[in-house]
C-alpha cells in the first residue's frame, strides 16, 4: 500500500523573494547535507506557489517571477537535480483534491489554535481586515503537500513544527476513519540552535524583505558590506575599543556563532583560535566592532562567493533550468496523482477506476425493492 520501507523527503518554500542567509542556514545547508547523505529514497522540493498565493492574492506577478529566483537559489548552494526533484505546487493538482478532502479531518477550532498561522494573520493584518478561508486552511494544504509524496521526513525551519504538529493528526484522522493509506511525517529542524534562528541584520527577529534588513545569497560584496558596516546591530553600549562589550544579543556575534568555524579564525583572524576566545576578549574589552564585523564579512563572503558564481552560471542558461523544474513536476504530478487514487479509494471515491461498481449497485437495487 504504502512505501514502509522507504524514507522519502518533501519540504518546500513559498517563492515570495530571493532566498537570504537565514533560509541558508535554517533550511538550504541541511537539505544539501540530507541530499548528500544518500540515506533516502527520493527528495522532493516543492515550490509552493498556490501556498504563496493564499496572502498574495492581488500580486501574482510577484510569486511568478520569484519561481525563477527560488530554483536558482537552490541550484546555487548545490542542491542537485540529480539528486532532488524539484517541482511547483500548481502544477499539481492533486494536491487540491487532498486539500479539499483533508477539511473535512480538522475542525475551524483547531485550525485557529495553529500557533504560527495566529501570528501570521497579526502580522498580515488580516485580524482587522477580514482573514481569507484560504489563508486560514493553508496547513491543511500543506498536509496535502506532504503526505501526497508519501514523505516520512519533512525538514523544516522551528516556525513550521506546528505544521507539521496538524499534518499528524490529519493523516491520524485519516487513517483511523479509512484505513491505513497515509505516511505518518515527522518534522526535521536544524540540529544547531544559532541556526535555527537568524535574525536581521538590524537585530529584528527575522530576515523580511520589507524592513530591508535581510542578506541575500544573491547580494553583490558590496551590498554585504554595507548590510554588515551599515545595518548590523552590535553593542550599544559598547562606545569605545576599551570599553567591556556584550556578545549576548549582539547580531555580530550572532552570525558568527550559525556561520564561523575554527578554521576561518586560523585564515583571517589568528590572533583567536577559536569563536569563545574572541568573544572572551570582546567582554573584556579591546576589542572593537570594526575588526569583528571584517571578519564576519570574510566569513560570509567565504561562504557566498562560490554560490554567487553558480547563480551567475545558471543564470547564463535558464532554459536548462526550465527544463529541470519541468521535468521535476512532470515527475511529481505522477507521484501525487497516485496518492490521490489511493486515497480515492480508500475513502471509497473510486468510481470509474474500474467498473465493479455496477455490480454493487445492481446487488443494492434488488435488496431495496
Ligand atoms: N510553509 C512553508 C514555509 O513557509 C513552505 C511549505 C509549503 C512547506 N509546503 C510545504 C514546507 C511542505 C514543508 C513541507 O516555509
Amino acid at each position: 500500500m504504502t512505501n514502509e520501507n522507504k524514507h522519502i523527503i518533501l519540504t518546500g518554500d513559498r517563492p515570495t523573494g530571493r532566498l537570504h542567509l537565514g533560509h541558508y542556514v535554517g533550511s538550504l545547508k541541511q537539505r544539501v547535507e540530507l541530499q548528500n547523505s544518500g540515506k533516502f529514497d527520493d527528495i522532493y522540493i516543492l515550490i509552493a506557489d498556490d501556498q504563496a498565493l493564499t496572502d498574495n492574492v492581488d500580486n501574482p506577478r510577484k510569486i511568478r517571477e520569484n519561481i525563477v529566483n527560488v530554483i536558482l537559489d537552490y541550484l546555487s548552494v548545490g542542491l542537485d537535480p540529480e539528486k532532488i526533484t524539484f517541482c511547483v505546487q500548481s502544477a499539481l493538482p492533486a494536491l487540491h483534491a487532498l486539500t479539499f478532502y483533508y477539511m473535512n479531518l480538522v475542525t475551524t477550532a483547531r485550525l485557529s489554535r495553529n500557533p504560527t498561522v495566529k501570528a501570521e494573520i497579526q502580522m498580515r493584518g488580516f485580524a482587522d481586515e477580514g482573514l481569507p478561508a484560504g489563508f486560514f486552511t493553508y496547513p491543511v494544504s500543506q498536509t496535502a503537500d506532504i503526505t501526497a509524496f508519501d514523505a516520512d521526513v519533512v525538514p523544516v525551519g522551528e516556525d513550521q513544527l506546528p505544521m507539521i504538529e496538524q499534518a499528524r493528526e490529519i493523516v491520524e484522522k485519516f487513517n483511523r476513519i479509512y484505513g491505513e493509506t497515509l505516511v505518518l511525517p515527522k518534522a526535521m529542524i536544524p540540529e544547531n540552535e544559532s541556526q535555527r534562528r537568524l535574525p536581521g541584520v538590524d537585530g529584528k527577529a527575522k530576515m523580511s524583505k520589507s524592513l530591508g534588513n535581510c542578506i541575500y545569497l544573491s547580494d553583490t560584496p558590496k551590498t554585504v558590506k554595507t548590510q554588515i558596516n551599515g545595518k548590523m546591530f552590535t553593542d550599544p553600549a559598547h562606545l569605545r575599543i576599551e570599553d567591556p562589550g556584550h556578545t549576548e544579543g549582539n547580531v555580530v556575534f550572532m552570525y558568527l556563532d550559525a556561520f564561523c568555524t575554527n578554521e576561518h579564525f586560523a585564515e583571517y583572524l589568528p590572533d583567536y583560535s577559536c569563536l569563545d576566545e574572541m568573544k572572551e576578549h570582546y567582554r573584556r574589552g579591546g576589542l572593537g566592532d570594526g575588526v569583528c564585523k571584517k571578519f564576519l564579512i570574510n566569513v560570509l563572503e567565504e561562504l557566498l562567493r562560490p554560490v554567487r558564481a553558480n547563480r551567475q552560471k545558471w543564470e547564463k542558461d535558464i532554459d536548462t533550468v526550465y527544463d529541470i523544474l519541468l521535468a521535476g513536476t512532470q515527475k511529481a504530478q505522477k507521484v501525487t496523482n497516485e496518492t490521490l487514487a489511493r486515497v480515492q479509494k480508500a475513502m471509497q471515491i473510486n468510481y470509474f477506476e474500474d467498473r465493479l461498481v455496477i455490480d454493487e449497485w445492481k446487488k443494492l437495487l434488488t435488496t431495496q425493492k
